[in-house]
């Protein structure tokens, strides 16, 4: 049964909000049915995916105050042009001129002054996220920007959002309508205090995009969230003819994130590129579906994600592209990527392609790994020191998704958050991890307490460089090689069923105790590894 984390949230708080932004009662009527949806949803709407939601139900957020009163708040910012600053459910500051029939304000002035447009749009997509009925709920402020036809908006329009409380949950709600043959670009950045690290606090919104025919849109995203942050972002972007999208977000901390896009490529000839990287370093959670639906003819969809894991972070990435039966000579692509720097660091990469016509193009393409250990040792046999080549590796490994921001300045500010988290990310730690498990002498090699691996469990560990995959069956500890060997993806995410575990991508069976593949698409057999339990400890035989 699913814990109701967030039963401090009544209609009430539904009711005070609405009234404090004096709403008509339309707007009343959709907070309150969109609460009830949220409360009959559950975390997750794929059973595939239910396994992976349980950090959600672990979190216990009783104390937090959703009715958005504001605390004390610093509203500094570092002294750059910017368009719009938030502080808390408050947007403090506008720097905007609207000429042309252009519409870029606060959702709360939208309503009062716009209600048709913005009544017409909210309404248009019927199912949600659970999450997105929430932010859709309680939402105390927001973007709301309607560029008309043919206007071209070359400049880009900025966006800070400080969260300066604790225990506080605050939604937002985005509305982003171009018309036909328009253009516009946004950078959104969002950030928190380090106030009280114990105390956690919600930042969320719901963000429904509509482009017309030939038009263009890119929107950036950086989130530095403190790590008190637990963050809920939820994209829906609806695509007509001609129009091309670009959304990018980086996702560099709080302490879980939980971001669902979904795009729908309606028009022919349409685009999308949805680029997602993530950098983490301590404990953070980063949990990101995408789903890209191509409905219309030579329609062209990519996601590309790309994770750096430290510490004990974590990344999920579950994708989906799916192609209608009628939307011909589509092209699309689904890339998940990540690498572990350190042995107790995770990413779980699920990619799913769902093709319904015979005429397109699909691809996708899925890895997790341990740095290159030959690349590491030839740099640093050319003098560089093993934290410096790992940095280097690493932008690498980035630069592909960091090429395709178009805006110069935009890009270097990105690359400075990007050195910050490199700056904070603990290197020297990831090399006392990777030589504990080095630490103990002798053929075998300690790798964790028997308790880690309960009855039924099973997980990925990286060993002198080697994804080991460690299954505890009817309590016997089985040690195999940890990725198919069909394609590099972590066996962890798959099912047991007596003593084989099976893919989660295309379900080729292997058996734990010989390794064997039992059946294809996989063909080659999975390294089998010695084990010796001693002292409650678990040890490895690795050549
Ligand atoms: S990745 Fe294809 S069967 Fe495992």
């Amino acid at each position: 049964m699913q814990k109701n984390i967030f039963k401090n949230i009544s209609t009430d708080i539904v009711k005070v909000i609405s009234k404090k932004n004096n709403e008509p009662s339309w707007m009343l009527e959709y907070r309150l049915k969109s609460f009830e949806k949220f409360q009959e949803s559950s975390f997750e709407q794929s059973i595939l995916f239910k396994k992976y939601n349980d950090f959600l139900t672990k979190l216990d957020l009783e104390d937090i105050n959703f009715e958005g009163n504001n605390q004390e708040t610093e509203t500094e910012h570092r002294g750059r042009h910017i368009n719009f600053l938030q502080v808390n459910n408050e947007i403090v500051e506008k720097n905007i001129e609207n000429s042309n029939n252009v519409i870029i304000t606060d959702i709360n002035e939208a309503i009062s002054k716009y209600p048709d447009i913005v009544k017409s749009h909210i309404e248009k997509n019927p199912i949600r996220d659970k999450f997105e009925y929430l932010a859709d709920a309680i939402f105390q402020t927001g973007l709301f920007v309607r560029i008309p036809k043919d206007v071209k908006m070359l400049d880009t329009i900025r966006y800070i959002n400080r969260q300066e409380n604790t225990n506080s949950g605050i939604f937002n709600k985005n509305l982003i309508i171009l018309e036909d043959n328009s253009d516009f670009n946004l950078f959104i950045e969002h950030y928190s205090s380090i106030k009280s690290q114990n105390i956690d606090s919600i930042f969320g919104y719901s963000e429904d995009i509509f482009v017309a025919n030939n038009a263009k849109l890119s929107i950036i995203e950086m989130q530095l969230f403190n790590n008190n942050m637990i963050s809920f972002m939820n994209k829906r972007t609806e695509i007509g003819k001609q129009s091309s999208v670009k959304l990018a977000v980086g996702y560099l901390g709080g302490k879980v994130s939980r971001s669902r896009s979904y795009s729908s490529l309606i028009g022919d000839n349409s685009t999308i590129q949805d680029l997602h990287l993530v950098i983490g370093t301590k404990e953070e959670r980063h949990d990101l579906v995408t789903s890209i639906c191509h409905s219309a003819k030579g329609t062209k969809g990519s996601v590309d994600v790309k994770g750096v894991l430290t510490g004990k972070s974590q990344m999920t990435l579950k994708g989906m592209n799916k192609i209608e039966k009628h939307a011909h000579d589509t092209d699309t692509f689904l890339g998940g990527h990540a690498i572990l720097l350190g042995n107790k660091a995770r990413a779980n990469i699920i990619p799913g392609l769902e093709i319904n016509n015979r005429n397109v193009k699909a691809k996708h393409s899925a890895a997790v790994a341990p740095i290159d250990e030959d690349l590491l040792f030839y740099m640093q046999s050319r003098s560089l020191d093993k934290n410096t080549a790992i940095k280097l590796i690493v932008t690498g490994f980035l630069e592909s998704i960091l090429k395709r921001i178009e805006v110069e300045a935009i890009k270097e500010q990105i690359a400075e958050m990007i050195k910050f988290k490199f700056d904070e990310m603990s290197l020297t730690t990831i090399q006392d991890e990777q030589e504990e498990i080095l630490a103990v002498k002798g053929e075998f090699k300690k790798l964790c307490k028997l308790s880690e691996i309960q009855n039924g469990e099973m997980k990925n560990m990286l060993v002198d460089g080697k994804n080991i995959l460690l299954s505890n069956i009817n309590n016997k500890i089985f040690a195999t090689g940890g990725q198919c060997t069909h394609e590099e993806v972590n066996l962890e995410d798959g099912f047991i069923v007596g003593e084989d575990i099976t893919c989660p991508l295309h379900l080729s069976k292997f058996n734990l105790k010989t390794g064997k593949a039992l059946n294809p698409p996989a063909i080659d057999e999975l390294a089998v590894y010695n084990i010796k339990i001693q002292d409650e400890e678990i040890y490895i035989e690795i050549d």
